[in-house]
C-alpha cells in the first residue's frame, strides 16, 4: 500500500509532511519533476502532458491514489485527467477543494447551491498558470456568492524556492504582497494557492499584517485524505515503502529538500 504525493518540485514537500504526520502508517511515495519545474511559466497543454507522465510513473510505483500536491496542475490539468479517463482503479484528487471548503465554511462534499460567507475580500497569491486558469474562481462560484477575489501571479518565487535562494523568495513575497495591496488594500484572508508558498508563510503573514486570515493548504489536505481513506480503505495500492522520486539532480535535490523539511531526505532518480 502507497499513496502518491506529487509536485514540479519541493513544493509538494509542505502537503507530503502534514499527510505523513497525519497518517505515519501509509507509505507514500513523493515524486518531484525537478526537470521541468517551474511548471507555473508553462501553459496548460504542457503542465496536462507533464502530469500525466508523472503520475503514469506513480502508478507503476504501484500507487493507485496520487494526490497532485501542486495548484499548477491541479488547476491545469486534473479536470482534463478526469475527463480523458484514468485507468480502471485509479484516481487522482487536487489540493484546491479542501481549501475552498474551509474558506466558504463547509464539510467535505457538501454540495449545496453557493451561499454568502463570512469572508469577502480574499488575496489568492499562486503562480501565472493557475491565476490564468481561473480555476480557484470557478470553484469558489460552486460553493460562495459574493466574494471578491483578487488574484497576484508571484513571478519568480518557485524558482527561487527551488534554488534554495530565500533571500529573492523574501524580496519577491514582499513585492507581490505590496502589488496585491495596491490592487486590495484591505483582504480579509489570503490564499497561499501554491504548496511552495508555506516555506514563506512568516514573510506572508508579516508582510500581509496580523489582521489577515492566511490559508495554507497543508493541514487541510492531510485532513481531507484521512477522511477519504476511511471511506475507500482499497485505494492504499500495492506498493509497500516511503520513497522520494525525482527526474532531476537526486543528489542537488535532496540538498535543497533536506534544509527545507529540516529532516534528511534521500531522493532516488525517477
Ligand atoms: N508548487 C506548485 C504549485 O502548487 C508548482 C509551482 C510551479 O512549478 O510553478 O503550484
Amino acid at each position: 500500500m502507497a499513496v502518491g504525493v506529487f509536485d514540479s518540485g519541493l513544493g509538494g514537500l509542505t502537503v507530503l509532511d502534514a499527510v505523513a504526520k497525519r497518517l505515519p502508517e501509509v507509505p507514500f511515495v513523493y515524486y518531484a519533476d525537478s526537470k521541468h519545474a517551474p511548471y507555473g511559466v508553462r501553459d496548460a497543454d504542457d503542465i496536462y502532458d507533464l502530469t500525466t507522465r508523472a503520475v503514469a510513473n506513480l502508478w507503476d510505483a504501484g500507487c493507485d491514489l496520487v494526490i497532485l500536491a501542486c495548484n499548477t496542475a491541479s488547476a491545469a490539468a486534473l479536470r482534463r485527467m478526469q475527463e480523458n479517463g484514468l485507468p480502471k482503479g485509479k484516481r487522482v484528487l487536487g489540493v484546491f477543494v479542501p481549501l475552498i471548503e474551509a474558506l466558504t465554511e463547509r464539510q467535505w462534499g457538501d454540495n449545496s447551491p453557493p451561499r454568502e460567507v463570512a469572508v469577502q475580500h480574499v488575496a489568492l497569491f499562486a503562480t501565472p498558470a493557475t491565476v490564468r486558469s481561473r480555476a480557484f474562481q470557478r470553484e469558489l462560484a460552486f460553493r460562495a456568492i459574493g466574494v471578491d477575489v483578487e488574484a497576484q501571479a508571484c513571478g519568480g518565487l518557485v524558482d527561487a524556492i527551488e534554488e534554495g535562494d530565500m533571500i529573492l523568495a523574501e524580496a519577491l513575497v514582499r513585492s507581490h504582497v505590496d502589488a496585491l495591496k495596491r490592487k486590495m488594500p484591505h483582504p480579509q484572508a489570503a490564499i497561499l494557492g501554491c504548496t511552495h508558498y508555506p516555506l514563506m508563510l512568516e514573510v506572508f503573514q508579516e508582510a500581509l499584517g496580523a489582521d489577515v486570515t492566511v490559508y495554507s493548504q497543508a493541514n487541510l489536505v492531510a485532513s481531507s485524505l484521512d477522511d477519504y481513506l476511511k471511506r475507500h480503505p482499497d485505494m492504499l495500492g500495492t506498493g509497500t515503502e516511503s520513497r522520494f522520486l525525482t527526474t532531476g539532480d537526486a543528489r542537488k535535490v535532496s540538498v535543497h529538500a533536506t534544509q527545507f523539511l529540516k529532516r534528511p531526505l534521500s531522493f532516488e532518480a525517477a
